[in-house]
């Protein structure tokens, strides 16, 4: 259920019986020659989405820009700084939880964000320590990202191995040639060149800045082989994403 296509009166009685929203997390970035702009919240929206709808979870908004400074070299890359995205997601996390939603799932689709997610969930329980409130939060608050779903996780690594890479990765790419037919024009494209130790040091958003990152990564890709995309796999990927996802959802919404 998607939050922006219900009235309130009908969040009042979701609340009634069950207090847990997803929020799918993603970015605005570049994705090298052949991928979407829109990839990372395409990714965590169509799964968050379909898991949304087959277990009647309520969906919030897409929160569609990220922290992606070290993209900015390339054009169609849209920015928050890391303490602006920690601002946006503490106003979010603070609006649910005093409207009564205590279970408060952060589904992300894009690495530079983890750290501002982790900074904001700190922040909000920071107002309360720092308050000095003796009653512990009826508020909790998780961050995964979607690829770390264990049979997500499995499944890329058996499908790419080490040609899934760090950025433009193919999972990401079926992903969105599943959720949006025809989006991608169809793209043969050679491997990446192979990398040193000192570029994969690079790897998992250990990035400098933006003219940094374009020298290093000329094609904007991060060791992906983005070509080996299927649509097929991808609509595998989202299907499993989906089930995983529940699983953990309602795990995390039952936890004390
Ligand atoms: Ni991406």
């Amino acid at each position: 259920m998607r939050l922006e296509l219900m009235t309130s009166p009908a969040v009042a009685a979701y609340l009634g019986r069950n207090t847990g929203i997803i929020i799918p997390v993603g970015a605005t970035e570049q994705h090298g020659p052949d991928a979407l702009i829109g990839t990372d919240h395409l990714c965590a929206e169509v799964i968050a989405r379909r898991c949304g709808e087959a277990n009647g979870i309520v969906v919030a908004p897409t929160v569609s820009y990220g922290m992606s400074q070290f993209h900015l070299g390339f054009p169609g890359t849209l920015s928050l700084r890391p303490s602006t995205l920690t601002a946006l997601m503490l106003d979010l996390v603070s609006s649910l939880a005093v409207t009564g939603f205590t279970r408060i799932y952060l589904l992300n689709g894009h690495g530079g964000n983890v750290a501002p997610l982790r900074s904001a969930v700190q922040e909000f329980y920071a107002a309360r320590s720092l308050a000095g409130l003796r009653e512990p939060s009826q508020v909790h608050c998780r961050i995964l990202s979607w690829w770390e779903l264990p049979q997500v996780n499995a499944l890329r690594t058996r499908l790419y191995g080490a040609q899934e890479g760090y950025h433009v990765t193919p999972s990401e790419v079926a992903i969105t040639m599943a959720a949006h037919p025809g989006a991608i024009a169809p793209f043969d494209r050679p491997a990446p060149a192979a990398h040193g130790r000192d570029m994969i040091l690079h790897a998992g958003d250990n990035y400098y800045d933006a003219a940094d990152f374009r020298q290093r990564f000329a094609d904007g890709r991060v060791i992906s082989h983005s070509a080996l995309a299927r649509p097929e796999d991808g609509e595998n990927l989202i299907r499993l994403a989906a089930e995983n996802l529940a699983q953990d959802f309602s795990a995390f919404c039952k936890a004390h």
